[in-house]
């Protein structure tokens, strides 16, 4: 089983290659040998390990420090480790100088090693994970975002908002979780003049009835308690610019009525407020919710509907665009391969076949989730099906269930193994399907394996 992380070891002694490489396969990593820098270098160049671990002494050819330099040159983000049974602490100050993160005294043990690779990586997880959260922050900041498409209908949406951007009349964008709702928002706020202005979004899911109130509005100093000052609502942020009022079908019935009267009016008071504020807003509204139905049902006012969806778009689901789905899959690879500096020459066409085959209940959300992911795990140039096997194991596992009347560690270790054949033995996967760090999940399941060669096959509490 595969730990999704991959080790060279350079040595030019066959045996202490050998073992050392079958050490690490145990552990879960995937390994492979150099018998010498300049081999080393080549493999390299084919394949960017996340670890290599360098022998000092390779007498006719490159030297370790050498072939750290070479490495480094080729591969800055790999971690190196040298591996020396003269540990001087001049060797180790060079060898620290050219790049190797830490070194290991010869002859090593598997439990040094084990350690001391987990201890790195957990390092390198971190910093990976770190670029993607900053690239996530500065994707956020950035301008406009493209909208990725093919497909007549979106073609024909894209086309319309054009043709109405300048416009002040209200957009209604419907559409599943996922679809592009609010890029669309701000595609059409950034065609026209209005770019110019403010882009302003508020979510009517997430806030009580009088805080939304006071949040689309605004409040007067004294207007309730806890109104120390004046606040600007939403409305009067967005003056000049655009109002997203994100997921609509979840406002209630005085909001409704509130809402309405201003879109009639572009005039409303703040909470607490006795002299009317006038604005200059393009409202648009969002939701994937039915809103006919709820209007059929009595719960959205039908006057406010129509109100709203003065220009109506629906955006249709991936799995109906599915003509979409290469074109998005290299849009995000070029994306986060970009900011991850990781491979991402793209995709195979069975990894293709594979994305264009699902159904994407999460739609192009669900879709950028999968590419961020593999594009993290992946160790190849290319994405293959394997990079992708993540997808069948977060299907529910409804089917599952606990054996009754069993101690807690049993059935931690019968959850634990389901995981991880559903993962396809990724130990990285599983462990991030059940939520727990990678550690501790090998922890877990060396304990099991301890367990069985002592005998027994039962696994003690931990
Ligand atoms: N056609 C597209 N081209 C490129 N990126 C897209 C496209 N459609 C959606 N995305 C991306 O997919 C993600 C989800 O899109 P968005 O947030 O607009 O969906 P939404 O319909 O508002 O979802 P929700 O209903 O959950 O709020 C965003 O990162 C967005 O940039
Ligand atoms: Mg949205």
């Amino acid at each position: 089983m595969s730990n999704g992380w991959s080790v060279l070891v350079v040595d030019d002694e066959p045996v202490m290659r050998e073992s050392l490489a079958a050490w690490l396969l145990e552990d879960g990593y995937h390994a492979e040998v150099a018998a010498s820098g300049t081999e080393a270098v080549e493999m390299m160049r084919a394949r960017a390990h996340d670890v290599c671990l360098v022998d000092l002494k390779m007498p006719g050819g490159p030297d370790g420090i050498e072939t750290l330099r070479m490495i480094r040159a080729l591969r800055p983000e790999t971690i190196q480790v040298i591996l020396t049974a003269y540990a001087t602490i001049d060797t180790a100050v060079q060898a620290m100088r050219e790049g190797a993160q830490d070194y290991l005294p010869k002859p090593c043990n598997p439990e040094q090693i084990s350690l001391l690779l987990e201890r790195l990586l957990k390092v390198k997880a971190l910093e990976r994970e770190n670029r993607i959260l900053r690239g996530r922050l500065d994707r956020r900041e950035r301008a406009q975002e493209p909208v990725v498409t093919r497909n007549p209908k979106m073609l024909e949406i894209l086309d319309l908002l054009r043709r109405v951007a300048d416009q002040k009349s209200t957009v209604l964008i419907r559409g599943e979780s996922g679809t592009g709702k609010d890029l669309l928002a701000r595609t059409l706020h950034n065609m026209g003049q209005r770019s110019a202005g403010p882009f302003v979004g508020v979510s009517c899911a997430a806030l009580a009835e009088t805080l939304l109130e006071s949040e689309l509005f605004g409040h007067e100093r004294g207007a309730f308690t806890g109104a120390t000052a004046r606040r600007k609502g939403k409305f009067e942020l967005a003056n000049g610019g655009t109002l997203l009022l994100d997921e609509i079908g979840d406002i209630s019935p005085k909001l409704q009525f509130d809402l309405l009267r201003v879109l009639q009016e572009r005039r409303f008071f703040r909470v607490g407020g006795s002299v009317e504020t006038e604005v200059d807003v393009r409202v648009v509204a969002a939701t994937s919710r039915d809103l006919e139905a709820a209007v059929r049902a009595g719960r959205f006012r039908e006057a406010l509907f129509f109100r709203l969806n003065v220009i109506g778009v629906e955006l249709p689901p991936l799995r109906e665009r599915r003509e979409d789905i290469p074109l998005l899959v290299e849009h995000f690879l070029q994306k986060f391969s970009g900011e991850l500096g990781l491979c991402g020459s793209g995709a195979t066409e069975g990894a293709l076949r594979l994305l264009s085959a699902h159904d994407w209940p999460g739609n192009v959300r669900e879709l950028e989730n999968a590419v961020e992911r593999a594009v993290v795990t992946c160790n190849r140039g290319e994405l293959t099906e394997k990079d992708f096997e993540f997808m069948n194991v977060q299907a529910p596992v409804s089917s599952w269930s606990a054996p009754n009347d069993r101690p807690l560690h049993e059935v931690e270790r019968r959850v634990i193994e389901a995981t991880l054949a559903k993962a396809g033995g990724n130990v990285k996967r599983a462990a991030q399907v059940l939520g727990i760090d990678r550690s501790t999940l090998y922890m877990k399941l060396k304990r099991y394996r301890e367990d069985e060669e002592s005998g027994g096959g039962k696994s003690s509490p931990s």
